[in-house]
């Protein structure tokens, strides 16, 4: 579905973007894995984050309050315990963070067996990142080629173990988090920079005993959750295509409400400010435990920056964003060190090489990052999306900011994390 972007006039208004993509989903698993009802305020409806319910619905979780056409503002999930899921094949769709997380719960329930398979992008996201650290603590799994997906679980008693992970990343360590909660002593995830810390949070609040000691979060086995509540906030990832049209489009001023302002996600408003980006956060208090509140984005003149090292994990997500932002920034700006992009619903060095590329950028890929040369916008023209959500949604935004708009193709894969992106986007003046 191709989808046309014209530049923009000045772009005004506050809106709520949706709930947040990573907390849903553990907020489902969390909630699965649980004794009694969670009621979970504020479930992400969208493509990811139906893909858990329906994996969580596959292993005997009750899950109420899910519409044809929507999730209602309040979900209900019946857990089934700690060593309660039912064996089954799940379909895990363009979910990564479902891939990365259930197997973490699964691997320890002795006596089941299950297998995970997705979509065409899914079977190219490597799982080997989970299959060696949880074999080590005794897990029986298998994959294709030792590191594709499908992957296949058979439940087997565990040990807690130390790993330290060779690279920062919250999926793989909920997934040794979730497993240790099944393991016969304590489990040690060494962190070599922080990286989200949902997960921590929310088994917390669900009654595991989990705690940070330097680099490393220790988790000692569990006999029951009990999450009872989870409140979703807005997700910053979703805010963040918005903030950055607020500075790139001439004259605008938007405000984001109610966003998620966990330290671990907003790397990209240290990144911004440094550029010169004009950004005030409002702090609104806490959500479930993670802080929120509303940002506000004034059209801004940037300036180049260079990103790499501890930022990286804090701005994964953005770092598309950074690219967009520095074509329009004064001088040549540098990420590096950010190889994982390679590894995204895409390759997201060479989606973004390409698409910005396409539209008159000065951008060169690297193995790890890439290099931008400012030159005043972009001119225009057509992005391909790759299937990935957020190239699609950086195509739209690009073409705001553009001087002769951008078509995108393959609008449609936005739903996998905000369905709603276009119409919160005409309702802000844009598109
Ligand atoms: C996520 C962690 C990140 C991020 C992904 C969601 C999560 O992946 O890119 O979109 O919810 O834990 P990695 O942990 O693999 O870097």
């Amino acid at each position: 579905m191709g989808r046309r972007f014209e530049p923009s006039g000045p772009l005004r208004g506050s809106l709520r973007p949706p709930p947040d993509k990573s907390i849903s989903h553990r907020a489902a698993l969390i909630a699965a894995m649980g004794e009694g009802e969670t009621a979970i305020g504020g479930y992400l409806d969208a493509a990811d984050t139906r893909s858990t319910l329906g994996a969580v619905e596959a292993l005997g979780a009750r899950v109420e309050g899910v519409g044809a056409d929507a999730i209602e503002p309040l979900l209900r999930v019946g857990g089934v315990g700690l060593r309660g899921a039912a064996a089954a094949a799940i379909d895990v769709g363009n979910a990564g963070t479902l891939l990365r997380l259930l197997p973490g719960w699964l691997a320890g329930q002795e006596g089941g067996s299950w297998t995970l398979d997705g979509d065409e992008s899914i079977r190219r996201r490597p799982v080997d990142r989970i299959v060696e650290p949880l074999r080590s603590m005794g897990a029986d799994l298998s994959c294709r080629e030792e590191r594709l997906p499908p992957l296949e679980v058979r439940g087997a008693p565990l040990h807690g173990a130390r790993y330290e992970l060779p690279v920062a990343s919250a999926q793989v360590k909920s997934c040794l988090l979730f497993a240790g909660l099944l393991a016969d002593g304590e489990t040690r995830v060494v962190e070599p920079q922080p990286t989200r810390d949902h997960s921590e949070r929310m088994l917390r609040a669900a009654g595991a005993e989990i705690e940070r000691d330097g680099d490393a979060i220790v988790v000692r086995p569990a006999r029951q959750l009990w999450p009872e509540r989870f409140v979703v906030p807005a997700d910053f990832s979703s805010a963040a295509f918005f903030l950055v049209a607020g500075l790139l489009v001439p004259g605008s001023e938007v405000a984001l409400e109610g966003v998620g302002l966990n330290p671990t996600r907003t790397g990209l408003l240290s990144i911004l400010t440094r550029m010169g980006a004009e950004l005030e956060v409002r702090p609104q208090g806490e959500e479930g435990g993670e802080p929120t509140g509303t940002i506000v984005a004034r059209a801004s003149e940037l300036g180049a920056t260079e990103v790499g090292g501890a930022e990286v994990p804090l701005a994964i997500d953005e770092l598309p964003l950074v690219a967009l932002a520095a074509c329009f920034a004064a001088g040549e700006t540098t990420i590096r060190e950010a190889a994982e992009l390679r590894r995204k619903e895409s390759d997201r060095i060479a989606a973004v090489a390409a698409a910005l590329g396409g539209l008159g950028a000065a951008v060169e890929a690297s193995e790890d990052g890439m290099r931008i040369a400012g030159a005043g916008g972009l001119r225009g023209g057509t992005v391909d999306s790759r299937g990935d959500h957020r190239i699609a949604m950086l195509g739209a935004i690009a073409g705001l900011a553009s001087r002769q708009g951008v078509e995108v193709g393959g609008m449609e894969a936005a739903a996998v994390s905000y369905p709603g992106f276009e119409a919160d986007l005409a309702s802000l003046g844009g598109g």
